[in-house]
């Protein structure tokens, strides 16, 4: 699905990814954990495309996207979250699935007439919503919702790209500690149901050992050690990284 082949970013002369290689393969879910400053977001923006590597490759299904745009690594299936939320504050939670599952429908240039269209994105956004737990919030405006819930709907924004490949930055950054693991319950399970290979960026370990496969421990630019949750959490170099690790 997707491979990172030694991958080097360098801003001006600071080496922040330095020599990173990972695959992820269909239906897998890879968290990639470290502190902060480790360069977890310079790795999603890699793959998503909004930087460009100094070295190194990135393949997805086999192909090399190294050079592609973010619109056009969206169009083959790539979609992802910011860090930071970027709803749209004034419209209802179901408007802001919609307005992404309309313009995922024109990036994908299907024809469509505009009313059906519209009706049938409007089922998809209120079927994600269902998905996500939120439709009791559906004509709400998106201010309106608790932080948690935020992540959540920033999530199912995502998914209404219907991406074969799903990168989350820190999807529960921000959220109540009380509430990290019902936001963290809610997105896996969505992710489970569609079977869609995800790359959830994370700095606490707690947060992914429940739900995630595999585990990358990013540390100054390169990968400290990769297992099983446990395989990591018994590695006393990714133990010193992470422990004690907060914001
Ligand atoms: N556009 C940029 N220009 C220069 N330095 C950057 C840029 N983006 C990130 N960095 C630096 O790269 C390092 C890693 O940042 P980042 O990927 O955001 O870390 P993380 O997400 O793991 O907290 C930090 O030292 C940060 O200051
Ligand atoms: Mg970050």
């Amino acid at each position: 699905m997707l491979e990172v082949k030694d991958v080097v970013k360098a801003f001006d002369k600071s080496l922040v990814i330095n020599g990173v290689s990972f695959s992820i393969a269909e239906n897998e879910v890879v968290a990639l954990l470290g502190p902060n400053g480790a360069g977890k977001t310079t790795m999603v923006n890699l793959i998503s495309g909004h930087l460009q590597p100094t070295s190194g490759k990135i393949l997805l299904n086999g192909e090399d996207i190294t050079n592609a745009s973010p619109y056009q690594r969206i169009k083959k299936g790539i979609a992802r979250n910011f860090q930071i939320t970027h709803l749209f504050e004034d419209l209802s939670v179901l408007d802001n699935v919609r307005t992404c599952v309309l313009s995922n429908r024109n990036q994908l240039g299907r024809f469509f007439k505009p009313a059906s269209g519209y009706k049938e994105a409007t089922e998809e956004a209120r079927a994600i919503l269902g998905i996500f737990n939120l439709e009791q919030f559906s004509d709400q405006p998106g201010s309106e919702l608790s932080e948690g819930d935020k992540k959540v709907l920033d999530t199912a924004m995502t998914f209404a790209l219907k991406p074969d490949f799903l990168l989350l930055d820190e999807p529960t950054s921000g959220v109540a500690t009380a509430d990290k693991f019902k936001v963290m319950d809610t997105i896996i399970d969505a992710i489970g149901k569609r079977g869609t290979a995800t790359l959830i960026i994370e700095h606490d370990m707690d947060i992914v050992s429940d739900y995630c496969q595999r585990v990358l421990v990013l540390a100054e630019g390169t990968i400290l050690a990769r297992g099983t949750p446990q395989e990591v959490m018994d590695d006393p170099r990714a133990q010193e990284t992470l422990f004690g690790v907060s914001e």
